[in-house]
């Protein structure tokens, strides 16, 4: 049977969902208010990043705000307790007399990290925390494996045919996958702050690395190009939706949407990548080939999730797909005549 507080934590990860594809790198955040006698009397989730935090709109919905003091506040994230872009959630809590908080996950955020709860409990507000606990850790995955990494989440992806290859050697076979599974390509694209191809893959393929099958924002193209080679006329330079983010080691500017940031010639490049991606707020990275690029991922445990789509092709030679190692088969999903296992790293278990 669900108890009370899984009841209305399921309706706060519901409508923290709301948020998705425009809070990031922030957690996904909901929250419900709820009275006694009168119920669900307020709701609001984060809805944009540097925007107000879920409470503070779930509070400020309150029509009657006297009913406060005789509620219960549910939120799936430790409210926070310092001043980011916004007033601290839990000194608003205790200034609205509200006299139990219930939380899903405790934020990692260095600065909060039980201190929301420690500061309303000294006030002297009743704090129940770990309520339907995993089910907000799989709706955060990528801001909790992101926070704890200190680097983008990485999601590998690639198609191949059914007898294991990405690519035939003489670059002729665009497609492996049906267009359904494109379309599920496009969405994982929107679902990620930024996404990287291997440099064979831009110069033979030539993709847009865009999102243009579904709705949703548009990441940052990143792409390591140390010696400024790639031609301008690849379509990743030329089309505008998004910015493109070329590290090398010659420029360090912004031209238009052509952001050029500087590498250290001698050091591990996609180390550094990374590195520089966290720091700029960049905390989801989609990986998109070609073979070399993702078994580089793989081979040196650098990743989260892999999202393999088998087509019903063969070609009896060709580029090898890379092999997952050191991942657990979570689910197998058929879209149309292919399908999509998806894997998780076991370092994440
Ligand atoms: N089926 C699929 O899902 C899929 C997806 C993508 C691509 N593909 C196919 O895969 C083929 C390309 O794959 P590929 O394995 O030949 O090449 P790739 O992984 O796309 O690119 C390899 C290149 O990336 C750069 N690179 C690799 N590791 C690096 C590192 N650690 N640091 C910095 N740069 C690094 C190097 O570029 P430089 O040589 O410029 O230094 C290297 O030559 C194409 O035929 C494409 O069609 C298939």
């Amino acid at each position: 049977m669900t108890s009370t507080e899984d009841f209305y934590m399921k309706r706060a990860l519901q409508i923290a969902k709301l948020g998705e594809g425009k809070v990031a790198p922030n957690p996904l955040v909901g929250s419900v208010i709820v009275h006694p006698r009168h119920g669900i009397i307020g709701e609001g989730f984060h809805g944009f990043f540097g925007g107000p935090h879920a409470e503070v709109n779930a509070i400020s919905n309150v029509k009657n705000q006297d009913w406060l003091s005789e509620s219960t506040i549910y939120v799936n994230l430790e409210p926070c307790c310092h001043f980011g872009k916004t007033p601290p959630c839990a000194d608003l809590i205790i200034d609205r007399k509200i006299p139990n908080v219930v939380i899903c996950n405790l934020d990692p955020h260095p600065l909060v990290a039980g201190r929301g709860i420690q500061k309303l409990e000294s006030a002297g507000v009743h704090v129940v925390y770990g309520v339907l606990e995993s089910e907000g850790q799989a709706l955060n995955k990528k801001f909790f494996i992101s926070q704890k990494k200190k680097r983008p989440f990485i999601t590998l992806k690639w198609a191949q045919t059914r007898d294991g290859f990405v690519a035939r050697t003489d670059g002729s076979s665009k497609w492996i996958s049906g267009p359904q599974s494109r379309q599920w390509v496009h969405k994982m694209r929107s679902q990620h702050q930024a996404i990287f191809a291997g440099n064979n893959t831009l110069r033979i393929d030539n993709p847009e690395l865009n999102v243009r099958d579904w709705k949703g924002p548009a990441p940052v193209r990143v792409v390591i190009d140390p010696n400024l080679k790639l031609t301008p006329e690849l379509k990743i330079f030329s089309s505008k939706e998004s910015e493109i983010w070329i590290f090398n080691s010659i420029r360090n500017e912004t031209v238009l949407n052509k952001n050029y940031l500087l590498l250290d010639p001698g050091n591990d490049f996609i180390g550094q990548v990374l590195k520089v991606l966290w720091e700029k707020g960049i905390h989801s990275l989609f990986v998109e080939g070609g073979s070399q690029m993702l078994n580089h991922f793989i081979e040196k445990e650098i990743w989260d999730e892999a999202m393999v789509f088998t087509g019903p092709m063969e070609f009896g030679s060709g580029l090898k797909a890379p092999e997952i190692k050191n991942g657990i088969l979570s689910e197998v999903k058929q879209i149309e005549n292919d399908f999509l296992s998806c894997w998780h790293s076991s370092a994440n278990e």
